[in-house]
């Protein structure tokens, strides 16, 4: 299958990094295809909600948006990485998402399956309450097929994430697809 992953935190090298990587491996032992964007060294523009493209056709931005829409609409999975930013995702993976505008309906279309992997210095139980009910509701509207969530608590810097179970955890949900 080929996967494609949206990593949102702009720390290429920081703890959502952490989880990203170790998906990877599992899924590559699993023999699927990985394409890693870091969404925030690519130039994405926001969406102008102009609805020039009608939900489906040419973005009158024209940007690197062209290259996640290829790969997304030539792949099996969608995976979204991101750090807790406010209790939401970062705004660099947000933009991303906003841009799905021009290509909406082929895109639910795919019926593609999804995943969240996630960090936050929080560990309250509440800690991903939103983000979580914002990917559900993502999930049900773009018809996608969740096929699980690492939520990383008290993943506030690298050294935490790495002594954590969630590196294992991300790796195990890699693996198990
Ligand atoms: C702008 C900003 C907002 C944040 N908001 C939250 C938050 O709402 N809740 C929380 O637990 N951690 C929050 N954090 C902490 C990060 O989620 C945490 O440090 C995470 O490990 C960063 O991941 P990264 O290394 O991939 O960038 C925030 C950090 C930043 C920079």
């Amino acid at each position: 299958m080929k996967i494609v992953v949206l990593q949102g935190s702009p720390n290429s090298r920081g703890s959502t990094n952490i989880l990203v990587e170790n998906f990877i491996k599992g899924a590559s032992v699993k023999g699927h295809e990985v394409i890693r964007f870091d969404v925030s060294k690519m130039s994405i523009l926001p969406c102008l909600g102009c609805v020039a493209c009608g939900y489906e056709g040419p973005c009158v931005q024209k940007d690197d948006n062209e290259i996640i829409k290829k790969a997304l609409l030539s792949s099996d999975m969608l995976v979204l990485a991101t750090p807790l930013y406010y209790y939401g995702m970062s705004a660099q993976l947000k933009t991303v998402i906003d841009r799905f505008c021009s290509y909406n309906y082929s895109l639910t279309g795919k019926h593609l399956k999804s995943a969240l992997l996630t960090v936050a210095w929080n560990q309250d139980d509440w800690t991903f309450e939103a983000l979580v009910s914002y990917y559900k509701t993502l999930v049900r509207y773009l018809e996608l097929e969740d096929q699980g969530m690492v939520l990383g608590y008290g993943c506030g810097n690298v050294s935490m994430t790495k002594h954590s179970k969630y590196p294992q955890e991300a790796y195990q949900l890699g693996y198990s697809l």
